[in-house]
């Protein structure tokens, strides 16, 4: 017998909506988008629009700041409204110097992951902390290398440097804590930094940043709760971006880094056993690079904080050569090519040793390159076929130079 099923009211437009994101966004992980899209539904009715828009705005406390608004044209009741605003937050900020303490996010609403979603972000007054010639400089130089800076266009990077504020540490100061909400993203001036992760209870040391990186990043491209904790084991100096302008900036670029490398990384053999939000993440974090004809991208002996994927282009992989003897000449001998969809540079980040071979461009060659924290975290269920490769490179070796070696010890 059939019984009538009455459908609640606003069912089927909760549901249309989240299919509807889905489809737009194409998020990693379908459950963790719904929690994230249905507790932002529910943050709206909860809050009046302009609490809403007050919760979303960067901490600001302890630093000099200005704000430029993006938008030339608003209507006099939201120019009011912000006028408002402003002037309780002028109440609240304290001009302090921008080397003194920076702020920890006491709670966060909850934000969806939503990359593409600019009109809140666009609606955020742009935070510029000043800052001398000299702290700029050295600003540029430890933003040189960072991957998620890579892929940005020039305008938005030096939104980036605009928005960020210089952290002094000191020893043995958390700068993270694991389980805390985030509240800021920040790069490595100078100073060593202890990755900690806790499982079942226990802490463990799991690596470390030593006077370059990036960290903090993924609490608030996913909106989780912060992934690990970060202690600072000597004095330091960090550059520190805040949230909103993290989302506004980084984020939102990810939308366009997912459209550019999908298709791609859905290609590369390596990583073909990973589930498809795995892949996503992995976007997530690449930087991009391009190298010319000839140049060297690894050095030989040296220490590794990187691996690379071949987008375009190819690369030759060259050895310094043995003598009878086993002594290293300074010959370089070709051992191995890499083109689109193959990578290298994952040897030295698997055995912990210094680079086994130098790679050098051969033509204008553009990689993507993921850093040894996001090696570690996302490509351990492809280890198994990195081993058997470096069997391989065990047996080219042989044939080469005719002695045994291990390259896994
Ligand atoms: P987030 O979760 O925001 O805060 C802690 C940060 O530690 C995290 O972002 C990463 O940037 C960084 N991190 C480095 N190694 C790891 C790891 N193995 N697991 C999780 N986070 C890590
Ligand atoms: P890594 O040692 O980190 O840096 C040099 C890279 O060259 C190495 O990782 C491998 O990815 C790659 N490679 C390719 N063939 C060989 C080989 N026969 N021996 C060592 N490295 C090789």
């Amino acid at each position: 017998m059939m019984t009538a099923v009455e459908i609640p009211a606003g069912l089927k437009e909760l549901l249309q909506g989240y299919t509807v994101e889905v489809l737009r966004r194409r998020p990693p992980d379908l459950v963790e988008f719904a929690v994230q899209h249905f507790t932002r539904i529910l943050e709206g009715h909860r809050n009046d629009p302009k609490a809403k828009k007050r919760s979303a705005k960067p901490a600001r406390k302890g630093v000099t700041f200005e704000t430029k608004s993006d938008k030339p044209n608003k209507d006099e009741e939201e120019e009011e409204e912000e006028e408002e605003e402003e002037e309780e937050e002028e109440e609240e900020d304290t001009v302090k110097s921008t080397t003194s303490k920076y702020n920890r996010r006491v709670s966060v609403c909850a934000e969806a992951y939503n990359p593409d979603d600019d009109e809140d972000d666009d609606a955020e007054p742009r935070v510029v902390y000043p800052k001398t010639d000299e702290q700029r400089r050295r600003l540029q130089d430890a933003c040189r290398h960072i991957l998620l800076f890579k892929t940005l266009e020039q305008e938005q990077f030096s939104e980036v440097l605009d928005g960020m504020f210089e952290v002094l540490v000191k020893t043995q100061e958390h700068i993270i804590d694991q389980g805390d909400d985030g509240d800021n993203f920040y790069v490595i001036e100078k100073g060593v930094y202890d990755i900690f992760v806790e499982k079942d209870g226990v802490s463990v040391c799991v690596g470390k940043y030593d006077n370059k990186g990036s960290f903090g990043e993924l609490a608030l491209m996913y909106n989780t709760p912060r992934a690990a904790t970060i202690v600072a084991t000597q004095e330091g100096a960090l550059w520190g971006l805040d949230r909103a302008t993290f989302h506004r900036l980084i984020v939102r670029n990810n939308a366009k880094k997912r459209r550019m490398y999908e298709a791609f990384i859905e290609c590369v053999p390596l990583l073909k056993s990973l589930e498809p939000s795995e892949r996503m993440k992995i976007v997530d974090v690449l930087g991009a690079r391009v190298f010319k004809d000839g140049e060297r991208l690894i050095t030989q002996g040296e220490e590794a904080d990187c691996f690379y994927i071949v987008e375009s282009g190819e690369v030759k992989i060259m050895i310094k050569s043995k003598t009878k003897a086993g002594q290293q000449d300074n010959t370089e001998v070709e051992v191995a090519r890499c083109s689109r969809g193959q990578y290298f540079g994952e040897l030295a980040l698997v055995t912990n040793k210094p680079r086994a071979a130098s790679v050098y461009a051969v033509g204008e060659t553009k990689c993507l390159v993921i850093d040894i924290q996001a090696f570690e975290r996302l490509l351990g269920p492809c280890m198994d076929i990195m081993k058997r490769n470096i069997s391989q490179y065990e047996d080219q070796l042989v044939a080469l130079f005719g002695s045994s070696v291990d390259l896994k010890h």
